[in-house]
């Protein structure tokens, strides 16, 4: 029992190393989203040490069948108890207030057909790639392509200076990229906007287009903006309204020439981009969507950041490209036949709208897209990055490139379904880690056509 058998120091190392890259011990948590995922090795473990009759540490890496057994959970939010009883065979009964809950837990239970669903994820990214997949597309600076995917749109706040009225960039700073993941530093010319990849940070450079030094510091400090007439903004000024942004630069990928090129590829947005920015625009004006709803954001702890940004409906955290293309997703989903289906679909979708908002960031360092709940509480940035909605597969190696697309959430639901048919344990040692799958063992509502000795 569980006073006896818990093993602290052997539950405390798990649970430890779970944290650090939870995905690599727990893919089911891919399912979707959900704040405050508890270690399942730490559930595991308490399961075992309560139920299993051989030492904790043999018991953990081995299949278990504790039929019979019942484990509810009345506050079961993303469901981690749950998932680690039914693993070793235990009825589960699960609530919560909260819909979403209950609707992540089902998910993350329910049996799906992943070849159906691979094909179902994929044929709705072909037809979206059909009706939208022109306004991902830019043209090479290396080698012309005009075909190269978008992976991130980069954009910049704007506000209107109250003296002389024109738009004024907010950049806190002038540092695209560092030069970690990327030979070269990147750093945007506060004169003509172009995008110059230098070496050194301390050395003083002066940009290839304009031939202006360099700066790194931007004007934007502290709640307030230095406008070139001299007047000072304050931002945010909610009387404005929502935030607006002006696109200053693309990171995209080029199949062409990647081979010849090293790194990733940026570029200052051309005139075939801008004209893409504005055609998504009209395209959103004529458009008519039952699925876009127009709720007030309400008042709340977190919220209030949101108003004082002049933010009042949610629909106002998207630019009209995200809308359009969550609008087509929208309609695809609700003509898949099958129910199972429909409502993985209807997950995805419900899991990538964290990607496609207004509020995520660029991380400068890794250069990728940052979540809106990457911190918890609508962090609202200066910068802004936008993530190609279809998600960019790569060829040679079946997975995507980039994140916060449609293709990254399908890989990452696959992954997370396959895992419930072959759940695995990750046996770390100071040389090596080694994933011990636990035949036997399922997460699911039923047999379905898992092979397994459980009765
Ligand atoms: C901390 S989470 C529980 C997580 C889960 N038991 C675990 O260990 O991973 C608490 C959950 O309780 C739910 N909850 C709060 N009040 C509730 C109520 N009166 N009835 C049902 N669920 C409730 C919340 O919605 C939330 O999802
Ligand atoms: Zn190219
Ligand atoms: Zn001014
Ligand atoms: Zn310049």
């Amino acid at each position: 029992m569980i006073e006896r058998n818990f093993d602290v120091a052997f539950v405390a190392g798990l649970a430890l190393r779970e944290k650090q890259i939870q995905q690599n011990y727990r893919p089911i948590i891919a399912v979707h989203k959900w704040f405050a995922r508890r270690p399942g090795t730490l559930f595991r473990a308490l399961l075992l040490s309560e139920f299993a009759t051989s030492p904790l540490r043999d018991a953990f890496y081995r299949s278990n069948n504790l039929a019979g057994r019942l484990v509810a959970d009345p506050f079961m939010g993303g469901g981690t108890p749950l998932l680690e009883a039914n693993r070793i065979g235990c009825d589960v009964v699960g609530y919560d207030i909260n819909p979403m809950a209950y609707w992540i837990v089902r998910e993350e239970i329910e049996h799906i057909d992943l070849p159906k669903y691979r094909e179902a994820a994929l044929r709705l990214r072909k037809e979206l790639g059909t009706r939208i997949g022109h306004l991902y597309k830019t043209q090479c600076r290396a080698c012309g392509f005009a075909e190269a995917d978008v992976k991130y749109f980069l954009w910049v706040k704007v506000q209107p200076c109250p003296r002389c009225s024109t738009n004024v960039d907010l950049f806190p700073g002038y540092l695209l990229a560092e030069n970690r993941r990327h030979p070269r530093n990147v750093v945007v010319c506060a004169i003509c906007g172009e995008l110059n990849e230098i070496r050194a940070l301390e050395n003083a450079e002066v940009c290839s287009s304009c031939k202006e030094p360099l700066v790194l510091d931007g004007p934007a400090k502290k709640n307030r903006c230095l406008c070139s007439c001299g007047a000072a903004l304050r931002y945010p000024d909610p009387k404005i309204g929502p935030p607006r942004h002006r696109l200053f630069a693309i990171e995209y990928h080029c199949t062409r020439c990647r081979n010849s090129h090293q790194g990733r590829f940026f570029k200052k947005p051309d005139e075939g981009d801008v004209a893409k920015t504005i055609e998504a625009a009209e395209m959103r004006e004529g458009m008519r969507s039952d699925f876009i709803p127009d709720d007030e954001i309400p008042r709340g702890d977190e919220t209030d950041r949101l108003h004082r940004w002049g933010y009042r409906r949610y629909a106002e955290m998207f630019n009209p490209r995200q809308l359009i293309g969550l609008h087509q997703i929208c309609e695809l989903v609700v003509q898949e036949p099958c129910d199972r289906i429909r409502r993985a679909l209807a997950t995805n979708l419900s899991d990538l709208v964290r990607y496609q908002n207004m509020l995520c960031r660029y991380d400068t360092m890794a250069l990728k897209s940052l979540d809106i709940f990457s911190v918890h509480g609508y962090p609202v940035g200066l910068i802004q990055c936008e993530s190609n909605l279809l998600g960019i597969s790569d060829d040679r190696t079946e997975t995507s490139v980039g994140s916060g697309g449609w293709s990254n959430i399908a890989e990452k639901y696959a992954r997370a379904k396959d895992y419930c048919e072959r759940p695995f344990e990750v046996r770390d040692s100071a040389w090596q880690k080694a994933r011990i799958y636990t035949s036997g063992e399922w997460i699911g509502d039923g047999l379905y056509f898992v092979k397994t000795d459980r009765s």
